[in-house]
């Protein structure tokens, strides 16, 4: 049926806060409007539901190679199928330019691999890991054509990801050309290394070691730098996963200075902290993401950070790996870094729970307001990586991707229930309230309380605009 009513909900957007009705047609937001009365309609009731825009995650690693045949373990069809579970109706993937390749080469790969498999909207950061001058004429094309208008670089991981700061600022003044954004893992790597080599010698190889390996003033020193370095090529520049105080403080800088520097965090850094890293044995490798966890301090700098816009995006950083290898084999688990915590496959599972937890710790917690956390959830990722108003907002002409929500029901987050492949979750066991109870895509719906009524490959490429020249 193309035309779908959802009665008498609360319509809550990063503005807005009413009750009403709201039409989908032809997977579109058709109209809004008090006792709206559609004949052939399918009718959904919303009383006592919040009626809010389907989650964008702008950073998510599914199906993902690390090197050495490592590979995260969601495909593109568990990952997006968990996303839809916890209320996200689109996500940003990310399309890595392996050495000496195409950037358009790494984004065709991408693309077919994601097409058919796909259960809700997607679309792709180009990761460029070989910047040269070829790569960098592929830029205008990939950001006017390709529907690719954001590039991440890494400042982390020398001789794999990571380039140096004369390619960061040559991409930086490419990518402004063309209002795109540059997205940076900003960390200093080479220090980082010199200390990872320093603990291995020192026969330091248990999990706790990767985070008092990569400490919070190297994230602060790299922040502080690439944000320098696209002050100097005057570019946009968006800080991914940002979890330390120091890193957060160059940002808040800058903005006071009217630099268009960005960042987001993501749930672990602000409901966990590095005492997990205390945990006996390996077990303690299931929080090895990168960056780690951080202090206490941290958490709360993030946290204000949200509530005063310093920080504008809440992204999980989905990049899931098994704990154990029976599950999806020992290349998709943590245990290649059983004897050496370099070895740990970085990256931790999340995308499932982004809203639940950002709705009960932020919104339940009064941290947040309710229109902040759509802002944080979807309005602000469809605006930062040219998406809005097609996605990321309840307005008419919009595309009908809207959750159902129950801001009342309390529930358990856990990996006996998620939708993931991997085999745990960081938050096992913690009660939320406030549960997502249907989710459309397009009008459809995907996701129908316990039920999954979407299918693989219903998801569709989203080509971007280039938002970069008007944030
Ligand atoms: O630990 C993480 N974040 N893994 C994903 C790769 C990266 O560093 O972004
Ligand atoms: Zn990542």
């Amino acid at each position: 049926m193309d035309k779908v009513l959802i009665k008498g909900g609360r319509i809550v957007t990063a503005v807005d806060d009413y009750v009403a009705d709201v039409l989908f047609d032809n997977g579109k937001i058709e109209a809004i409007g008090r006792e709206l009365n559609v004949e052939d309609a399918e009718i959904h009731d919303a009383a006592d539901l919040l009626v809010m825009p389907g989650g964008i995650d702008a950073h998510v690693h599914m199906e993902t190679p690390m090197g050495n045949g490592i590979e995260t373990c969601d495909s593109f069809e568990s990952g997006t199928r968990s996303a839809a579970f916890g209320g996200t109706t689109t996500i940003i993937d990310f399309a890595q330019q392996f050495k000496g390749e195409s950037a358009k080469l790494a984004l065709d790969r991408r693309l077919a691999s994601a097409e058919p498999q796909c259960c809700i909207d997607y679309g792709f950061h180009s990761i460029l890991t070989d910047v040269n001058p070829a790569v960098l004429s592929e830029l205008p094309d990939l950001v006017n054509r390709d529907g690719v208008s954001s590039f991440k670089l890494y400042m982390a991981y020398p001789d794999v990801l990571m380039v140096d700061d004369a390619d960061i600022y040559r991409t930086m003044r490419k990518v402004g050309d063309h209002g795109g954004m540059v997205n940076l893992h900003a960390e200093n790597g080479i220090v980082i290394q010199a200390l990872i080599e320093e603990a291995l010698a020192a026969g330091n190889t248990s999990p706790k070691f990767h985070q008092l390996t990569r400490p919070q003033l190297m994230e602060g020193e790299a922040t502080h730098r690439v944000i320098r370095i696209a002050e100097l090529a005057e570019v946009p520049v968006y800080i991914v996963h940002l979890s330390a105080k120091e890193a957060l403080e160059a940002v808040v800088e800058a903005r006071d200075r009217g630099i268009p520097a960005f960042a987001e965090t993501c749930p672990h850094y602000l409901f966990l902290d590095n005492s997990e890293y205390d945990r006996p044995g390996f077990d303690a490798a299931k929080y090895v993401m990168t960056p780690p966890l951080r202090d206490r301090e941290c958490q709360q700098a993030l946290w204000r950070g949200l509530r005063f816009d310093d920080l504008q995006i809440v992204s999980t950083d989905h990049c899931p790996f098994c704990f154990n290898e029976k599950a999806h084999g020992l290349l998709k688990s943590k245990q290649p870094g059983r004897d050496d915590f370099s070895k740990i496959p970085n990256g931790a599972p999340g995308v499932e729970f982004r809203l639940p937890l950002l709705f009960d710790g932020g919104v339940g917690g009064g941290r947040i307001n309710i229109n902040r956390f759509v802002q944080l959830m979807a309005t602000a990722p469809a605006k930062m990586f040219g998406l809005f108003p097609q996605k990321g907002t309840i307005a008419v002409g919009s595309d009908a991707d809207v959750i159902l929500f129950d801001p009342n029901e309390t529930h358990t987050l856990t990996a006996r229930t998620h939708h993931s492949n991997v085999d745990y979750s960081l938050f096992e066991g913690r009660r939320v309230t406030g549960k997502v109870q249907k989710v459309f895509l397009r009008g459809t719906l995907i996701v129908d309380g316990d039920n999954w009524r979407g299918k693989a490959g219903m998801g569709r490429y989203l080509p971007r605009s280039a938002s970069g020249r008007i944030l």
